[in-house]
């Protein structure tokens, strides 16, 4: 995962000016994410970024992209508008169920939707009659390691299959040419399956001569667990765009849509300590403070990063709750703190992606209030 930026805030200062829980966004992390991912790329000709949306909407952090020159991938109309209100440029979109409807404010925006299936193929066919250039998005392998999470499917359910003959007929019959690819992986955990990603878009691009962007999707804060795997995963694909391009005589544009990647490690959730529990003959104390991991960061792996006050006793096995009635509601399993007290705060970590943004309304409280800091500077960055 990107690493925090060069000098980090002082959070202890900050969760006191904001009431938990609440969220506070580093624009400096943010930046630094990006800076750092834009030099990774340099050895991938054409590449640009585009931060996935779905995976924090606040307008602050929108912004804060927008100014460092990301684009934006969207996969719903309230996407497009945050995007556009952030102004995001250029904008891509995929998602499943985009009908007519979706098609239609995309298109009115700049942006070229990746068509997911025959569906939206014919759909747009219909909504579009005078456009016929199209991008589509390409059935992705599941790779053996992740098929028993999913049902031991081999290929992602998203996408189209480019070997399909019916796929090359539909387009023929409706007069549609494919000048944009897409292939969103999953997590892109080594380099082996970026490279397999672009074996598939060099395939693929084969089959459609008329290409001139490639989108290879997000996944990536898996294959940043390790730094050295990130120089060769990035010169395979390279490799692969450079070998398209001579196939093609041209080179194509190509977009990376990181989410995780940039913004989990840029936000921290600001919580206040309800409850303090020293279970008879556990070793950890339970911390139960005011916000769910649940229904908030189920997909965070986070820590204590700090607390205020500062307390001077030695470390104590720390286990932290969330706030709802289900029982696996920890935000952090095995911290090392001094042991809070009720009303203290505590600075949870990881919270800038895949939190506000898919949040679980659990027992009816509303989200956290969402602010960034940006040039010294608090903000309410709250998405409305
Ligand atoms: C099409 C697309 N692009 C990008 C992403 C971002 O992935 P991540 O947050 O893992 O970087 C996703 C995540 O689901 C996605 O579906």
């Amino acid at each position: 995962m990107a690493p925090p930026a060069a000098s980090s805030p002082d959070w202890r200062a900050l969760a006191l000016e904001v009431d938990p829980p609440a969220i506070i966004y580093d624009a400096s992390a943010l930046e630094a994410a990006v800076e750092e991912l834009h030099a990774d790329l340099t050895v991938v000709p054409g590449a640009e970024l585009a931060f996935a949306v779905k995976a924090n909407r606040s307008p602050g952090v929108l912004r804060t992209l927008a100014r460092a020159g990301v684009g934006a991938d969207v996969a719903s109309v309230p996407e497009l508008r945050a995007a556009q209100a952030a102004g995001m440029r250029p904008i891509h979109a995929t998602a499943p169920a985009f009908g007519a409807v979706d098609l239609k404010d995309l298109v009115a925006a700049g942006a070229r939707p990746d068509l997911d299936g025959m569906t939206q193929l014919r759909t747009w066919s219909t909504a579009f009659p005078d456009d016929r250039q199209i991008g589509l998005r390409i059935r992705a392998p599941v790779p053996p390691v992740e098929r028993e999470h999913d049902g031991g499917r081999r290929w992602s359910r998203f996408g189209v299959d480019v070997a399909d003959p019916a796929l090359h007929e539909a387009l023929a019959e409706l007069g549609l040419e494919v000048v944009q690819l897409h292939i969103h992986a999953g997590e892109m955990a080594n380099p082996e399956r970026v490279a397999l990603i672009g074996e598939v878009l060099e395939a693929a691009t084969q089959l459609f001569p008329g290409t001139m962007l490639l989108n290879v999707g997000g996944g990536l804060a898996a294959l940043y667990g390790d730094d050295e795997r990130v120089g060769s995963a990035w010169t395979a694909l390279g490799a692969s765009v450079a070998r398209i391009g001579a196939q093609l005589g041209r080179a194509p544009r190509v977009v990376v849509e990181p989410g995780m990647l940039v913004a989990a490690m840029a936000g921290v959730l600001v919580t206040e300590v309800r409850a303090v529990e020293t279970p008879r003959g556990a070793e950890a104390a339970t911390v139960t403070v005011d916000a769910s991991a649940w229904a908030l960061m189920p997909w965070s792996v986070a820590r204590v990063l700090d607390a205020v006050p500062e307390r001077s006793e030695a470390p104590s096995l720390v286990d932290v709750a969330g706030s709802s009635c289900y029982e696996r509601d920890w935000l952090v399993i095995g911290a090392r703190c001094p042991l809070p007290r009720p009303g203290d705060r505590l600075v949870i970590s990881a919270a800038g992606a895949y939190v506000t943004s898919m949040a679980r309304n659990v027992h009816g409280v509303p989200l956290p209030d969402e602010w960034i800091l940006d040039g010294g500077r608090l903000e309410r960055a709250t998405f409305t």
